[in-house]
């Protein structure tokens, strides 16, 4: 375990800013959150302090772990919807009565609490692949007290650390495990690049045997792909990518099947977000769905997650998520856990 001190007051935006070390610091103090929860032992680290959370995104499992976690750790989180204060605007963005800077904003709530939360994807930044994440950074930039992500258009850091506890809970350890993150067909193509990022930065750098699949033109930020091959590298495990799922789930210890939005169609790799044609192309792969015959090319021993909301039918079969091999309810737990240590441990 790392010097616990060293976390006090950092920003927590991307798992790429902890070293492996850290995020093992991250999950075994989640753990023994998690054992005190069930055991009822006090563990009130952040007694009466307060976190703001920035919600330009509907939400139900961040939103409840984040506020419950808070009462948990003996704090309060506060709900701020951007609609019913002025919405935080980055400079060029404002609007006269309506919106206020995020320096402001920013400086105004640090001097007011502990923590400062923030999901910001899609619709409210016009689909301009990186302008949420340059939100949540300018936030940062201008707070004197943690800012954490809850998901921005690259980044869902906070999903990723309860991915990581899933499977440390589950295998007892990285090595080895053939982890699968795969595109699945969805309805919607308005799902951000954030989770299967997030999970494939959190696959590699832990050491995990990784496979991204997904069909041509499903492709991940070639940032986010570089960095995960020198995970891979340091770790001496393996990052494939492949473009047929059966050939992905073969073997595979975790199978992580989920819609993203095609990155071709939104800037900058377009010139304006065309999110119509993304749904011509989603809708000529909706044989990528993980069902019986899926985690049977997996094996009997794959788990199956997704980080939730799925949509039944499409990504998923109903025989699959509520089936044995599902482990998606104790990801979805392992929110709470996660984010306590990550609050308990930035906020302090
Ligand atoms: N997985 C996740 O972030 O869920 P919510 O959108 O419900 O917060």
């Amino acid at each position: 375990m790392v010097k616990t001190d060293s976390f006090r007051g950092r920003d927590f935006i991307t798992l790429l800013e902890y070293t492996k070390e850290e995020v093992e610091t991250l999950l075994e103090v989640g753990l023994d959150l998690k054992r005190k929860f069930a055991t009822g032992e006090p563990h009130k680290l952040l007694d009466a302090k307060t976190l703001f959370m920035i919600f330009y995104n509907q939400s139900l499992r961040t939103r409840n772990s984040f506020e419950a976690g808070m009462t948990q750790l003996g704090g309060h989180a506060h709900y701020l919807d951007p609609d019913k204060i002025y919405a935080p605007a980055l400079e060029g963005d404002e609007k006269a009565y309506s919106t206020e800077r995020v320096s402001d904003v920013a400086r105004v709530l640090a001097r007011m609490g502990h923590g400062i939360a923030i999901r910001c994807y899609g619709d409210p930044v016009g689909w301009i692949y990186g302008r949420a994440n340059e939100i949540i950074r300018n936030f940062a930039h201008w707070s004197s007290i943690p800012v954490i992500n809850m998901e921005d258009d690259k980044y869902h850091p906070c999903q990723a650390l309860a991915d990581l506890m899933t499977v440390k809970e589950k295998f007892g350890t990285f090595k080895g495990v053939k982890f699968v993150m795969s595109w699945a067909y969805s309805p919607s193509v308005h799902k951000p690049l954030a989770v299967p990022q997030s999970a494939v930065i959190a696959a590699t750098k832990m050491g995990m045997e990784t496979v991204l699949a997904h069909p041509k033109g499903m492709e991940l930020d070639d940032e986010v792909i570089k960095q995960c091959k020198i995970y891979a590298e340091e770790n001496e495990s393996s990052f494939d990518i492949v473009n047929d799922m059966d050939e992905a789930f073969e073997g595979a210890d975790v199978v992580y099947p989920k819609a993203w939005t095609c990155r071709g169609n939104i800037p900058p790799w377009s010139a304006k977000p065309d999110l119509q044609k993304s749904q011509i192309l989603f809708d000529k792969n909706k044989h990528w769905i993980c069902d019986d015959a899926k985690m049977k090319i997996a094996g009997p021993k794959a788990k199956y997650m997704h980080c939730l909301p799925c949509d039944r039918g499409f990504e998923v079969t109903n025989s699959v998520i509520d089936g044995p091999q599902s482990i998606a309810f104790d990801q979805a737990e392992n929110r709470l856990h996660a984010q306590k240590a990550v609050m308990a441990l930035t906020m302090r």
